[in-house]
């Protein structure tokens, strides 16, 4: 199998030993959609087709961003002024938020919050300075439930201004489809019944746009992975058999280099994690790599493949693992204020029970609903779709200000809450402090779980704050949290 499927995102991490022979041997060149000057590009945005379950099945007709599932990889530089002009081909509208930097308000690519959507055949040019390096992502914030499920998603690597020393630096975008015998995308976006339980999880996972049979590898070699979980409601659970990941950072900020729990990777949807491999497998070999998230579902995400030459060295690397960290804010504990976001709502609740299913819509019964069919809530209040104006924010704090977030789940459900325009320190789970100091901007959290979260109130503005389910955000998990 060939190695086009690991992109390649960066050259200035590679190692001076052994290098050269790598590069020559085992690296594609650098991807034709890379833009010449990597703070600029063009984004169009259209339907296209694509070949996800292999070469001789049916294609797919999917929407793309610059004519490729996953879109476009966008490399930019960290603390540099980036431009991307998104234009707009479908005929719908649409928005791109770039999710997880910290970025000004009025880029984020909420339609009516901190945008007009852009219309067909217009376009938007996002403007901002990315704060951290990193592995970010990009996605519609319009109709994000369909935009998204038919493939409108694409990585965002910001470059360390220092290299660091791996082999290769990869990123897999994994991404969930639901296909139908044909290869086409299956209808039925936004079903209630999903909405209230599960979301809507796929059939079909693909490798930076495709099935992967295998992966190709070199003994010996040290490789930073970067995972982006760009699926609409699949949650995974990653095990590479054979081999010891290390986690070197989570939602793109660095995090203590560590084995993580049980040698399972976890990855809710729209997370990111970042792992280093010292690829210690005998040439010749292939290991798999599981995701069994689901209990009775697991099933083969792709093999590592050795291929057949020699070690690339004998032991492995001992260059540091520790990635350098970003400007984050420390909040001050001592001084925060404390608030508490409460989850609610799903299938078999009492709010589902009040005859919502039945009705199709809120009723008051306490909802301050806003829309239609709300089936989750925060803190009582269901915000619905994919963004609004004049949505009346569940908290507001004061520029500048330390918080710390107690957020329950009180579902029977698990919810990926994502966090716009700012990343949280994560502190404590049901009552154990998290260690390895990490930041995350979507925080995965399972059923009836408390999670303790802080982070200083830094970017002015309305920011979002819904699960990345997506089926769940439509349907009322989203409120606004505003920092002024
Ligand atoms: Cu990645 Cu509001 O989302
Ligand atoms: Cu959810």
């Amino acid at each position: 199998m060939n190695s086009e499927s690991n992109c390649p995102v960066s050259r200035r991490g590679l190692l001076q030993a052994g290098a050269g022979l790598l590069l020559a041997t085992a690296l594609p060149s650098i991807p034709a959609h890379s833009a010449s000057s990597s703070n600029d590009y063009k984004v169009a945005v259209a339907a296209g087709r694509a070949r996800l379950t292999g070469p001789d099945r049916p294609a797919t007709d999917v929407w793309t961003y610059n004519g490729t599932v996953p879109g476009s990889l966008v490399r930019l530089r960290q603390g540099e002024p980036a431009r991307l002009v998104v234009e707009n081909r479908l005929d719908q509208e649409t928005t791109v938020h770039w999710h997880g930097i910290r970025l000004p308000n009025a880029m984020d690519g909420v339609p009516g919050l901190t945008q007009p959507p852009i219309r067909p055949g217009e376009s938007f040019i996002y403007e901002f300075t990315p704060p951290d390096a990193g592995t970010f992502w990009y996605h519609p914030h319009a109709n994000s439930l369909e935009q998204l499920g038919r493939g409108l998603a694409g990585a965002v690597i910001v470059e360390e201004r220092e290299p660091v020393a791996v082999d290769r630096d990869l990123v897999w975008v994994l991404s969930d489809w639901r296909l139908t015998e044909d290869g086409g995308i299956a209808s039925g976006f936004g079903n209630r019944m999903e909405a209230g339980m599960s979301g809507r999880v796929g059939n079909t996972v693909t490798l930076n746009g495709r099935v992967s049979e295998t992966e190709a590898f070199r003994t010996g070699e040290r490789i930073r992975l970067r995972l982006v979980n760009a699926s609409l409601a699949r949650i995974m659970a990653l095990r590479f058999d054979g081999h010891r990941p290390v986690v070197v950072a989570i939602d793109g900020q660095p995090c203590d280099p560590h084995e993580p729990e049980g040698r399972r990777i976890f990855l809710g949807p729209a997370m990111r994690v970042d792992l280093v491999l010292d690829m210690q497998g005998a040439p010749g070999r292939t290991y798999e790599v599981v995701d069994d998230f689901y209990d009775g579902l697991s099933y083969r995400l792709t093999q590592l493949a050795y291929d057949a030459r020699p070690p690339i060295r004998e032991h492995p690397l001992d260059a540091q693992l520790a990635l350098l960290r970003n400007p984050l804010l420390e909040p001050d504990l001592a001084s925060a204020e404390r608030h508490r976001l409460t989850l609610q709502g799903g299938m078999m609740s009492a709010m589902m029970g009040r005859g919502d299913m039945q009705g199709g819509m809120m009723g008051g019964g306490g909802m301050m609903g806003m829309g239609h069919g709300a089936v989750w809530a925060i803190n009582g209040q269901s915000m619905t779709g994919d963004g609004h104006a004049g949505m009346e924010p569940a908290l507001a704090f004061k520029r500048g200000r330390s918080v710390v977030l107690e957020l329950r789940n009180e579902t029977t459900w698990w919810h990926p809450m994502h966090f716009h325009g700012h990343s949280l320190r994560v502190l404590s789970r049901n009552g154990r402090p998290v260690p390895h100091r990490q930041w995350q901007d979507t925080v995965l959290m399972a059923p009836k779980d408390v999670v303790g979260a802080a982070f200083v109130a830094d970017n002015p503005g309305d920011w979002m704050l819904h699960c990345h389910v997506m089926d769940h955000q439509m349907s009322g998990m989203m409120t606004v949290l505003r920092v002024a």
